[in-house]
């Protein structure tokens, strides 16, 4: 079984997809989750984890200097030792350091297909350049900005969209199954 620790900034829904599919969906007997971990205080997804009876862990960012900061997650993160990280909704840029200590064992999910939107905001640029169809990529992390090699990709049809809320949903849904659904296949090793 590997040990994952999930690393989020905000509202956690993708983390909360995670953890049911752990305890009780497709990666039950697959993966245990050790903790969540959040560079927010506030940030809505810690509840959700403790709800879940998930051990949080927070490193406030803000107001640090960000080298220090990194300094003290990979600290923490060597102290975890999980088989992978997985990020999900973590809005920070990870150092170099903390890539080199977990190769290939770090992964994010992206709301673009990653070879056409890189960084933030990837639904309102789906919106903005009125596409009928986006993607989202679960893809491993590399140094770079959303270019490290794709685990894989996933149509949203967001053709009857109104609004970028629309397409959040829309694309959200798509998310939480499909996440679980990558997280599955490398587990396992397939
Ligand atoms: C998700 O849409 C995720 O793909 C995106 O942030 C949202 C987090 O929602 N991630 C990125 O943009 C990473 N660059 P959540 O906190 O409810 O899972």
């Amino acid at each position: 079984m590997k040990k994952i620790t999930i690393l989020i900034s905000g509202r956690g829904s993708n983390m909360q997809a995670i953890i049911r599919n752990i305890q009780s969906g497709i990666l039950k007997e697959i993966c245990t989750i050790q903790s969540v971990f959040s560079n927010k205080k506030n940030a809505a997804g810690l509840h959700k984890a403790s709800k879940l009876g998930i051990p949080t862990h927070v490193i406030a960012s803000k107001g640090i200097k960000r080298k220090i900061y990194n300094a003290l997650l990979l600290d923490w993160l060597k102290n975890e030792n999980p088989d992978f990280i997985v990020l999900a909704g973590y809005m920070k840029i990870l150092s170099p350091e903390i890539i080199q200590e977990f190769p290939k064992k770090i992964i994010n999910i992206h709301p673009a297909d990653t070879s056409l939107h890189q960084g933030l905001h990837g639904y309102d640029w789906a919106f903005e350049n009125k596409l009928k169809t986006t993607k989202v990529t679960v893809h491993y992390v590399d140094e770079g900005l959303d270019t490290g090699k794709v685990i894989g990709k996933k149509e949203v049809d967001i053709s009857d969209c109104k609004t970028i809320e629309d397409v959040e949903q829309k694309g959200l849904k798509i998310e939480h199954k499909f996440y679980s659904e990558c997280l599955k296949k490398i587990f396992e090793d397939k």
